[in-house]
């Protein structure tokens, strides 16, 4: 009986820390187009799009190109469009990079010419409980939660994960002294 309660609460714990964990969410730099040398007819650039989402340490970016590359610099370098030092450099075509911090993550082309024509991104990784405490309301956005509401919901899994998985290993624990 004691073990078959406890079996309950180490399944209810994981799924728990699942949900929490698969709250993380891919952006796709550019939609279709990916990441490319901006041809002037596009209706928003990186950066507009950026300050239209919401993004969260373990959040990533998927980027897509061709012939081209992406280069994750300092603030400096951002602004020169310098791509000789970058912190960072992925050529593979298809990139995903995830936040591991909170801050100012930011991303331009290694191409010549492209960075100074707009293939350039920067990204604020926000702390999960900002939202709550600024009180700023965010436009919704598509896919991704944008509202205060479910970001303290986020900011609470995110910060209950580690109690959780504690009570999955006791439970996990509990059941080796039974069985
Ligand atoms: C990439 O480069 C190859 C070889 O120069 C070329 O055939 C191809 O069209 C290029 N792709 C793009 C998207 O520019
Ligand atoms: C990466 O891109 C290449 C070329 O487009 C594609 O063949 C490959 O399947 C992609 N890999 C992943 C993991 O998406």
């Amino acid at each position: 009986m004691a073990a078959a309660s406890h079996l309950f609460f180490f399944f209810l714990s994981v799924s728990l820390l699942l949900s929490s964990t698969l709250s993380a969410y891919e952006f796709r730099v550019g939609g279709p187009k990916g990441w490319t040398k901006p041809t002037g007819d596009e209706l928003e650039n990186y950066n507009h799009w950026a300050t239209k989402n919401r993004f969260h340490i373990g959040d990533s970016l998927y980027f897509k190109y061709e012939n081209d590359s992406v280069l994750v610099v300092d603030k400096n370098a951002y602004k020169e469009c310098d791509t000789k030092a970058p912190l960072l450099k992925f050529v593979g075509g298809n990139t995903t990079f995830t936040f591991d911090r909170h801050g100012y993550f930011y991303f331009i082309s290694g191409e010549p010419g492209n960075c100074k024509a707009g293939e350039r991104l920067i990204i604020r990784v926000m702390v999960h409980w900002e939202v709550v405490i600024s009180g700023d309301a965010p436009s919704p956005q598509p896919g991704h939660s944008g509202s205060s509401i479910s970001s303290a919901a986020v900011g609470f899994a995110t910060s209950f994960k580690n109690t959780v998985f504690v009570a999955a290993l006791g439970s996990a624990f509990a059941i080796s002294q039974f069985v």
